[in-house]
């Protein structure tokens, strides 16, 4: 008889155990999105800048052998971030348009990656993550950015977002040196609990 498949564990991560893991994660991110193998070695040095920024967590979902499946992490976003310039940007922007969302910028907690790999997505592992890494994660908002055309599936991360209730801060917004518009959602902080109904 063989046995049944281990569950996915989900745990958190420190840095070193992030540092550790850093390979298989950007491999996770590179599959998920789609992008070029080429991408990693500047996301290497980038996500271990970011894991020591104020407030940085990280969870991920491990599964047959401590394979790593998905990864999300973020940190408590602030000026002089170039992520927080570019969003206050295009905030600016949409002042004259009787649109004031300069609000978010106070007080959040960026989620700066979120990726399930391929073979694991569609079952729940996403909004694991979601949930995991802003459960305590110390702000009173939570922002991120997403393309606004995204990877196959198609919306599966728009629907995610949604279905936790995140909403259109920017849309449309064009970061320097990237030529995809992209969306920043936002949301209060804490998540409502898990509709349960669902499993
Ligand atoms: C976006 C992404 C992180 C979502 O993760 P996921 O595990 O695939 O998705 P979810 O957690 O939303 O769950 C997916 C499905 O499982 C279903 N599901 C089944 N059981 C579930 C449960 N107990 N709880 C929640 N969802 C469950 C949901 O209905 C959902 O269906 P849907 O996608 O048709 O709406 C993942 O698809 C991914 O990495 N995509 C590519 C990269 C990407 O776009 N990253 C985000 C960039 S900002």
């Amino acid at each position: 008889m063989t046995a049944a498949p281990a569950q996915p564990r989900l745990v958190g991560l420190s840095r070193s155990e992030f540092a550790d893991r850093l390979g298989d994660a950007i491999d996770v991110y590179i599959t998920a999105m789609g992008y070029p193998r080429g991408t990693a070695k500047q996301r290497r040095t980038l996500w271990l800048e970011h894991s020591y920024r104020p407030g940085w967590r990280a969870v991920a979902w491990l599964g047959e052998r401590d394979r790593l499946l998905a990864v999300s992490y973020g940190y408590w976003g602030g000026p002089g971030q170039w992520w927080f310039d570019e969003v206050r940007r295009g905030l600016r922007s949409l002042r004259g348009s009787g649109t004031d969302n300069s609000d978010w910028l106070a007080d959040y907690f960026e989620l700066t990656e979120l990726h399930v790999h391929p073979d694991a997505q569609g079952s729940g592992l996403g909004e694991g993550l979601l949930r995991a890494l802003l459960d305590g994660a110390g702000r009173s908002r939570v922002l991120l950015s997403t393309p606004e055309h995204g990877p196959q599936p198609p919306g599966r991360a728009w629907r995610l977002y949604r279905r936790l209730g995140f909403s259109d801060v920017l849309r449309e917004h064009l970061f320097t040196g990237d030529p995809r518009p992209f969306a920043v959602l936002g949301r209060e902080l804490p998540l409502p609990a898990p509709d349960h109904r669902r499993s």
